[in-house]
């Protein structure tokens, strides 16, 4: 009896010890992107097999749960090259029952796996949406073959419960098609991708200088001109100069979706639990309409769209302020847009970037600021939105705007779009409107994300995955909680001037877009660099089976630095984003490679040292180029500086006024913090060495970056002085 019992309990360990090994294996293996609020592996449950034929159960007359049903069946039967059966008889076995449940919140939804199959519970069409996503993120990657698998896969998929929903109602991608217009079937494959990332929100960006979109019916000189331009791909975006008709040049770079293409796009997308939110620029980024419409702006003069980022001074860009024909222009196209878009909860009117100086130049608008008592153009720019938003919620939608239309008074019911850091959205937050986070600081995909030298062109800047990953949408210590209530949602933006081909639009955005989507959906407690690059591993392979062109990751170095002033040496640290890589690392200026010093833990520098520091994955090198942080251990650190003019707000650098000489030099980017900006004034400093010392060399170095509006100075002068009164120049470059 007792040798019995002895036996028995043996046995029950070994059993628990088995279950937990293939419990540990089975939670590293589910890597679902954004991670789930509450996912518990069931212990005692075998797996569920999923095979073919599938058969799908929903409560009848829930009419959310029919279209779900369909939805699930449209997609198992291209996946798997099945013909999935749909019933309401409970009595009949199905592989998935779909059933209504009021208490799940909105979007929401909760799967039950076990071994006899898959219940998945909801309130709400894009919740089944998401809960099918999920369940797409339990099967291997090669069920997103674009392709499809073979009919009689079987996958063993584990027991769980998940229950889940969103943080944030608004979980966004923006993408640019007037820059570079990319086909219908390319616009639907993006919306693929938000959806299985359960975004909810794309912000269709449909017009602008270098090409209208959007079919019109009651403008067609929209369609047939103002969508149209010379290709000058051959050149500089910036200096793409306009058609030359005289040598018998050819509008012929372009397109427009057509309303009847729009309308299947919309469909598609809320299929997908999307909701298209479609941009019309108003009133700056307008210059194309001109091309077809020249009496609408102050100018009134004929032009052409502009090919590129080259913009002539007899250009104009913005609608005339002062000309009813104006409103009653954009009145129309407005209502166009919103029958195109019946489902849209907002309408964007741009707002951004108004080239104001037609208006202070143009009578008809001298007349409209009279007439209205504006007091500057700002307060005009304030007037055309507010007009603007009382014909779009005279129709029964609200507006949405980038964050210049707090400028000159915000429109009552208006939503910002804060795009020029979070300064827009604070404040818009704090004055009680409603907040769609998209910094250029975190979510601007046009910026590179890796190192410049190794990339396609891009626009400037530097936001890798984790700096995305990074960003907190309720702007914490800033904002109360009841302010914070304003902040709808996050999105990430994505300018198209360096970006022809959709492959590079997928370049652009994918991983990063996983990261927004985690930010939008994940508990801010649940938020783990470390984890979710693990994850990413996974959903890289997903992305690589259905051939999108997804980026590799940064494979820069951050090498981050701090001086310890009683030591008097500089402390370093070096971080990768690439999950389980290695850094290798040099401090004599030679290149680093495999055979170099493997990076452990922090190192000391006590001389002007160059590091250069590279990544290795599985003993291979991923970097194509160090990293090099230049330490300059120079005779002015922890000496005092001052600014003849300050330097620029938004630019003040990681360490104020000592940033210039914390021994520093800058990098590619231009809002890491190791840069100073200065505006409009000439750059002017004067450090005090306190005791005379013998000068041998003065460095500095200055960022170029035209596509940020940051350029090299003209020249650079020293001088030194021996009282700080009288100064004898001493170089000039
Ligand atoms: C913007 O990036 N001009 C909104
Ligand atoms: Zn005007």
């Amino acid at each position: 009896m007792k040798r019995k019992t002895y036996y028995l309990i043996t046995l029950g360990v070994l059993a628990t010890l088995l279950i937990s090994c293939s419990n540990a294996k089975k939670a590293e293996q589910i890597a679902i992107i954004p991670k789930p609020v509450h996912l518990q592996i069931d212990n005692n449950e075998s797996d569920f097999i999923f095979f073919t034929p599938i058969t799908i159960y929903y409560e009848q007359g829930v009419t959310s749960l029919e279209r779900a049903a369909k939805f699930y069946a449209q997609i198992f039967d291209q996946k798997f090259n099945t013909q999935t059966t749909i019933t309401t008889d409970k009595e009949i076995k199905a592989t998935i029952e779909l059933k209504f449940e009021s208490r799940i919140k909105e979007e929401g939804y909760e799967i039950e796996i076990e071994d006899n199959g898959v219940e998945i519970e909801v309130s709400s069409y894009p919740g089944a949406v998401y809960a099918l996503q999920t369940l797409l993120q339990l099967m291997p990657e090669e069920v997103c073959n674009r392709q499809g698998v073979d009919k009689d896969t079987k996958y063993a998929i584990p027991a769980l419960k998940i229950k889940d929903y969103p943080r944030f109602q608004w979980r966004g991608m923006h993408l640019d098609c007037s820059r570079h217009f990319f086909v219908a079937d390319s616009v639907k494959r993006y919306i693929d991708y938000l959806s299985m990332n359960k975004m909810n929100r794309f912000h269709w960006h449909l017009t602008d200088d270098q090409g209208w979109r959007m079919e019109s019916k009651r403008y067609p000189l929209l369609n047939t001109k103002a969508a149209w331009r010379v290709d000058r791909s051959q050149d500089e975006w910036d200096n793409r100069k306009p058609i030359d008709r005289n040598k018998g040049e050819e509008a012929t770079y372009g397109g427009y979706y057509t309303q009847e293409q729009i309308r299947d796009i919309v469909a598609y997308a809320e299929a997908r639990g999307v909701m298209i939110i479609p941009e019309i620029e108003i009133p700056g980024h307008s210059s194309e309409v001109f091309a077809a419409y020249p009496e609408l702006s102050c100018l009134g003069k004929p032009q052409e769209v502009t090919p590129g980022g080259y913009y002539p001074k007899e250009m104009a860009t913005c609608f005339c302020a002062g000309n009813e024909e104006v409103f009653t222009f954009l009145e129309n196209i407005l209502d166009e847009t919103i029958e195109l878009f019946p489902n849209a909860a907002y309408i964007h009117i741009g707002g951004d970037e108004v080239d104001k100086r037609f208006w202070s130049e143009c009578k008809k608008c001298a007349t409209r600021m009279r007439k209205e008592g504006l007091k500057n153009i700002d307060e005009l720019q304030s007037y055309f939105i507010k007009r603007i938003e009382k014909y779009v919620n005279s129709k029964g939608r609200p507006i949405i705007g980038w964050d210049e239309i707090l400028e000159g008074g915000i429109a009552p019911n208006a939503t910002v779009m804060s795009w020029r850091g979070i300064n827009g959205g604070v404040k818009a937050a704090k004055a009680g409107h409603d907040v769609v986070m998209t910094p250029n600081s975190h979510l601007y995909f046009d910026y590179y994300q890796n190192s410049p030298e190794v990339e396609p062109k891009a626009i400037g800047g530097f936001i890798t995955t984790k700096r995305v990953y990074g960003f907190e949408p309720t702007i914490e210590g800033v904002l109360t909680e009841k302010e914070a209530k304003h902040i709808l949602g996050v999105q990430a933006n994505l300018w198209c001037e360096f970006i022809p081909y959709f492959s590079d639009v997928e370049r652009m955005t994918l991983p990063r877009m996983m990261a927004v989507a985690e930010i939008g959906w994940t508990p801010k407690e649940m938020k783990d660099w470390n984890d979710f690059s693990k994850r990413l591993t996974s959903n890289a392979k997903r992305l690589g089976a259905m051939d999108a062109n997804y980026h590799k990751g940064s494979t820069v170095v951050n090498i981050e630095a701090t001086y310890n002033s009683s030591k008097k040496v500089f402390e370093v640290d070096m971080i990768s984003e690439i999950y389980g890589a290695q850094i290798y690392y040099t401090t004599d200026g030679s290149e680093p490679t495999l055979k170099s010093t493997l990076f452990t833990s922090p190192i000391t520098i006590d001389r002007t040292t160059d590091i250069k520091a590279i990544i290795a994955l599985g003993g291979k090198v991923l970097s194509n180029i160090a990293s090099v942080r230049t330490i300059g251990y120079h005779k002015a650190i922890g000496k005092r500086l001052t600014y003849g003019h300050k330097f620029a707000e938004n630019y003040p650098g990681n360490n104020g006024d000592n940033t210039l000489i914390d021994g520093f030099t800058g990098t590619v980017r231009h809002d890491d913090g190791y840069m100073q900006g200065f505006n409009s004034k000439d750059f002017d400093v004067t450090i005090d060495l306190e005791n005379p010392i013998e000068i041998s060399t003065v460095t500095g170095s200055f960022m170029q970056s035209v596509g940020t509006w940051i350029y090299l100075p003209k020249e650079m002068v020293v001088s030194t002085s021996a009282d700080g009164t009288t100064f004898t120049e001493v170089g000039r470059v």
